[in-house]
């Protein structure tokens, strides 16, 4: 999103439970790119200096308005349509607002900022009393249709008072509209609801605007970005828009993407310059990578950080709180929490590193364990710089292993060890001369004497 910032303010209807969705939780909640829907419209007019942003909830739905936090709320108890629901803004807009309101859809999530920009510079630059954001639908099925003439937008008609001519309009009405804050709330407090559905329709304020010898106009938009989400599968197909979206700016911002149709990210994934991302690959939410990072395939990744140069994968898990420092190799199986592993350092094969620290250049053998839990609390393991633990060690915290120790393959550590020591807990071996033999010789006598050599 660009820096400058409109003086616009913004409504975003989200009072619909969504019953397509057939779930428990209120429709503009779920999530596209790891955040609510609803986030995305309500952080999206914010970031381009609309405010206040209102958003209309329904009844119940605290988690909406914790979601869109701080921005105000308030709810529509029955919904009575579109301006209805527009109706409910008055108060917290009332003495703020100046300028263009912007009317905005919990769940129309990909509207892009561009467009947005758009629709407020189009009404500031004409003094248009509605901007209304068309688009030309493959299906314009059950969208509101744009009657324009000379002057610009006439009207909107819903598809059920439609007339056969009307109907044959391919400019329909996606719902997002920019209009004159000083006269929004006079036009709703005409709209009357006889009509097919018995519902006030925000649509009649164009007709109303036209009356009082405003002009109207039309931006017009993409399909793509005006997808309304009623239903999973409309989810999924959001996800994969805003999904190859992600994928696009990756690449066009310095990032290597071997299979990009692979690649999942977050709304708020961070990659640096010349970082290669390996086929199928998670970023959930919170992740950054820095530059010339090369993350091989089959990763999973959330809530953590990887330093300049480090390499991660194929096949690694980090999660909350992983803090890999530049130059760090982490390998193959290897799921890190909650620890930083510092510059250098190498965890190469099948480890689990949790609750810990490992110092800059520490050698962590293949199969090591920090042992984080013990049922009831989580304890932390240290492990000083340049110290190397043996392959198939455990690492029982709270313990930590001084700088340059060394710790024996195969070792429980349950004390500390100090700088430069060794540390060793397996038993001894043992040796038996010519056991192996002897033993070999009587079984293939056991196994003649029944007749299968
Ligand atoms: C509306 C438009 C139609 C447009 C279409 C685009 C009207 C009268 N019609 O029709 O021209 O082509 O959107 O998708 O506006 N909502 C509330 N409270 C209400 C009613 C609706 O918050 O009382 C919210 C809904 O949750 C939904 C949005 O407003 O997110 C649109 O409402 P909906 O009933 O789906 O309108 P449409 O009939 O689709
Ligand atoms: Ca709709």
């Amino acid at each position: 999103m660009s820096s400058e910032s409109l003086s616009a303010a913004a409504i975003v209807l989200a009072a619909g439970m969504g019953t397509r969705m057939k779930s428990d939780l209120p429709k503009v909640l779920h999530p596209i790119l790891g955040r609510p829907m609803v986030g995305h419209v309500v952080a999206g007019a914010a970031e381009l200096g609309l405010s206040p942003v209102v958003v209309v909830v329904g009844p119940d739905m605290e988690p909406v308005k914790a979601a869109v936090s701080p921005h105000p709320t308030v709810e529509q108890t029955d919904r009575l349509g579109t301006a209805h629901a527009v109706l409910h803004a008055r108060a917290p807009l009332e003495g703020v607002a100046q300028g263009t309101v912007l009317i905005l859809y919990g769940d129309t999530p990909l509207i892009t900022a561009e467009t947005v920009r758009r629709m407020v510079q189009t009404r500031e630059a004409s003094g248009a009393g509605v901007v209304v954001l068309g688009f030309r639908p493959d299906e314009p099925g059950a969208y509101g249709r744009l009657v324009t003439d000379e002057q610009g937008l006439q009207a909107i008609v819903e598809a059920k008072e439609a007339t056969a001519d009307q109907l044959a309009i391919d400019l329909c009405n996606s719902g997002v509209m920019a209009v004159d804050g000083a006269a929004l709330f006079g036009w709703l407090d005409q709209v009357d609801n006889a009509n097919a559905k018995g519902e006030y329709y925000l649509t009649d304020i164009v007709a109303l605007a036209r009356a009082d010898g405003r002009q109207c106009l039309v931006v017009e938009g993409d399909e793509e970005e005006l997808i309304g989400v009623n239903s999973r599968v409309e989810l999924a197909q959001a996800e994969y828009i805003a999904q190859q979206r992600k994928r696009t700016e990756a690449m066009v911002n310095g990032a290597t993407l071997i299979d990009p149709e692979t690649v999942y990210f977050s709304h708020d994934t961070v990659l640096g310059r010349d970082v290669t991302v390996g086929p199928f690959t998670v970023f959930g939410p919170g992740v950054s990578v820095a530059d010339g990072v090369q993350i091989k395939g089959f990763c999973h990744f959330e809530n953590c950080s990887i330093g300049a140069d480090a390499t991660v994968g194929p096949y690694a898990r980090l999660r909350p709180g992983a803090v890999i420092h530049e130059d760090a190799h982490i390998g193959n199986f290897v799921e890190i929490k909650k620890a930083t592993v510092e510059r250098g350092a190498k965890v190469n094969h099948l480890t689990y590193i949790g609750d810990a620290r490992v110092g800059e250049k520490a050698n962590i053998g293949a199969g090591t364990i920090t042992c984080n839990y013990d049922g009831f609390g989580k304890y932390h393991t240290d492990i000083g710089a340049g110290a190397f633990i043996g392959s198939n060690s455990s690492l029982v915290a709270p313990v930590s292993v001084g700088d340059g120790a060394i710790v024996g393959a195969g070792s429980v550590v349950t004390k500390d060890v100090a700088a430069d020591a060794l540390a060793v807990t397996r038993s001894p071996q043992k040796a038996v001369d010519g056991w192996a033999g002897r033993f070999r010789e009587t079984k293939q006598a056991e196994k003649a004497a029944k007749g299968k050599v």
